[in-house]
């Protein structure tokens, strides 16, 4: 993917560069306000582990389609993903987005107030599956996008399953676990931890009965589950 910059860093699926230059220049997907966050996010130390620029416009675009009002995201990072749920919310919707990482934090707290959505956001610090709690009486929610410890996507899954409202959708990224959800052996303990935990959420969203599901093949895979009760 030479040649078609920042933007095509993470592949969305398409590896006919012809057809993936014509989709990112037709459809544009990062503008001036994200690339500032993910410029100013590395500069500041943080890891370069966003959602692609085209992973950012599915969530946008899904949020909208939902007409949710009322979000969580697990995993702020920098605010890039954040940034793209809270545009589509509008107004007096709201995103509630956890981090355990409080420099992380810092820095998605500014990428907010920059992309004008700060009113809209409150960034929590701390272990999602500790403060996920605090939230409870904010609910129910229309969307929850999970993008953080791979281990613990059943228990953000669990959560959400009791949190959305019917027709709500829950959205995990990187569940095709970088090449590996298929995998039954493992060399690497951490590796097998977090596609079990992949797996698991997967197969929840597949077949345990609250969800109906697919997954969109992203890059990197976007699980997405629409709650029927
Ligand atoms: C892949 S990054 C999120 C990227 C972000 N969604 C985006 O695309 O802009 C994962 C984030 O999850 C955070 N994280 C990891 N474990 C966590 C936990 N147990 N609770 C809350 N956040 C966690 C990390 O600090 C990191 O910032």
């Amino acid at each position: 993917m030479r040649g078609l910059g920042p933007t095509m860093e993470k592949s969305f699926m398409q590896t006919d560069e012809r057809l993936a230059r014509y989709a990112v220049e037709t459809f544009q997907p990062e503008d001036p306000v994200l690339a500032e966050i993910r410029e100013r996010s590395v500069a500041a130390g943080l890891p370069a582990i966003q959602v692609g620029t085209m992973d950012a416009l599915h969530l946008e675009t899904l949020t909208r389609a939902v007409g949710a009002r009322n979000a969580v995201e697990i995993g702020t990072l920098g605010g890039y993903s954040g940034t793209a749920i809270a545009r589509a919310l509008g107004p007096g919707g709201k995103l509630y987005t956890f981090d355990v990482e409080p420099r992380h934090a810092e820095v998605a707290r500014e990428s907010f107030r920059k992309a004008g959505v700060a009113d809209r956001v409150e960034t929590i610090v701390g272990s999602a599956v500790e403060k996920l709690p605090s939230i409870d009486r904010h609910g129910p929610f229309d969307l929850v996008f999970i993008d953080a410890d791979k281990l613990n996507y059943p228990r953000y899954l669990a959560w959400a399953a009791d949190h959305l409202r019917v027709g709500g959708v829950v959205l995990g990224d990187n569940t095709f676990g970088w090449g590996m959800i298929a995998d039954e052996k493992f060399d690497d303990a951490e590796d097998e931890a977090n596609i079990r935990g992949l797996q698991a959420f997967n197969r929840e969203l597949a077949r345990g009965g609250r969800f109906r599901a697919t997954i969109l093949p992203t890059g990197e895979g976007l699980t997405m589950g629409v709650k029927l009760k």
